[in-house]
């Protein structure tokens, strides 16, 4: 007899993460492997970090975490001038996009975003049963005037992946705010901004400022990036009041753990890491383009720590010819593929290895 699978799980892949290091190791026998597929902090995280961990790793294994993350909370309420109750916290930001979709979408509405874009609002949106209405991007970036022509009464959210995850392109200050300008404010706009630390500055857009006047804006950021706790899984949405006490509702119990909480508010002490990081990752970003300029590569310019590159291999033979020299990146679709941005070694042994395969 057949199980009761809901009909729209038919239609949903599993997420399938960056092949992990250990597989490539076993594969193919390789000792020295690196890993520039899933936009980790190469840099690892601040030594503060590793102190706290080391102290109290164990400390508090068995006890539940603090279910409120309060001193987190209290530390970013500090940080972003907003009140403690502003501030909803997922295991990754992933598990707020999850949140989001659940909490805004019934089964016949309707939730636009860009693609390719960060396809976890793809498995979010059809899980609850609406309808994915996709937008492929413009010249690598949001087509904010087609999004716009797609709202229909049934449209309830929109994500806007800025800066976007695969191309690394923003939506720039003067474009959100005639988007958010032009968009009823009875529909949901999430503003995923999971690479900020990496795109802050010039044009792009400072969107905490912008809650008051749009309080249909959710804001995501995270920890997993720039700070480098990807394996602790940490993220934040920032919103209104209101929209956080319904988020809250459907957030488990005890959803960050302890060390995630505690080693966050660490990692919120040494901003210089963060600096310090920006700072490898845009040189780590010039020394890629200039190379893939000489090997006449076409690439997007990138406001994050990855960057989107057309190989003239398919994207699956670019990534199987680089892995069989040690190195793991991320295919896409027909040539293109995403490189994570290494450390100046790792940078210069990819360079190297696409020298070799190209
Ligand atoms: C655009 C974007 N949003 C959200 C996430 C989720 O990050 P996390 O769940 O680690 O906070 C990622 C991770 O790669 C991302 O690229």
């Amino acid at each position: 007899m057949p199980l009761p699978y809901r009909e729209v799980f038919k239609d949903i892949s599993p997420y399938v993460p960056g092949k992990p290091i250990a597989d490539v190791q076993k594969e193919l026998g390789l000792t020295d492997v690196i890993k520039l597929a899933s936009n980790e902090n190469p840099f690892g995280c601040s030594s503060k970090v590793i102190d706290v961990f080391k102290e109290n790793a164990m400390s508090e294994v068995a006890i539940y975490p603090d279910g409120n993350a309060t001193v987190l909370r209290e530390k970013l309420a500090k940080k972003h001038g907003l009140k403690p109750d502003q501030f909803i916290f997922g295991a990754g930001s992933n598990e707020i996009i999850t949140f989001i979709a659940q909490l805004f979408l019934n089964a016949d509405d309707e939730s636009i975003y860009a693609t390719p874009s960060f396809t976890w609002y793809d498995t979010a949106v059809k899980s609850t049963g609406a309808k994915a209405v996709t937008i492929p991007l413009k010249d690598y970036t949001h087509d904010l005037e087609a999004m716009k022509n797609a709202i229909t009464d049934k449209t309830k959210v929109i994500w806007i992946c800025n800066p976007n995850n695969p191309t690394g392109t923003i939506v720039t200050s003067e474009q959100m705010k005639d988007f958010l300008e032009n968009i009823s404010k009875d529909i949901v706009i999430v503003l995923d901004e999971a690479y900020y630390e990496y795109a802050q500055g010039d044009n792009y857009p400072e969107t905490i400022p912008l809650l008051d006047k749009y309080p249909n804006l959710i804001i995501l950021r995270t920890f997993s990036k720039a700070y480098g706790l990807a394996s602790l899984r940490v993220g934040y949405g920032v919103a209104s009041s209101e929209v956080v006490s319904y988020l809250n509702r459907i957030r488990p119990p005890f959803n960050v753990n302890s060390l995630a909480q505690m080693l966050a508010v660490t990692a919120l002490d040494d901003q210089d890491f963060v600096d310090n990081t920006i700072k490898k990752t845009k040189e780590g970003l010039e020394l890629l383009y200039k190379a893939f300029d000489e090997l006449n590569i076409p690439y997007v310019k990138s406001y994050t720590n990855f960057v989107w590159v057309e190989t003239p291999l398919t994207a699956k033979e670019a990534f199987e010819k680089l892995m069989k020299k040690g190195i793991i990146i991320r295919p896409f679709f027909e040539n293109w593929i995403r490189i994570t941005v290494g450390t100046k070694e790792q940078n210069i042994k990819l360079i190297d290895a696409l020298k070799g395969i190209l």
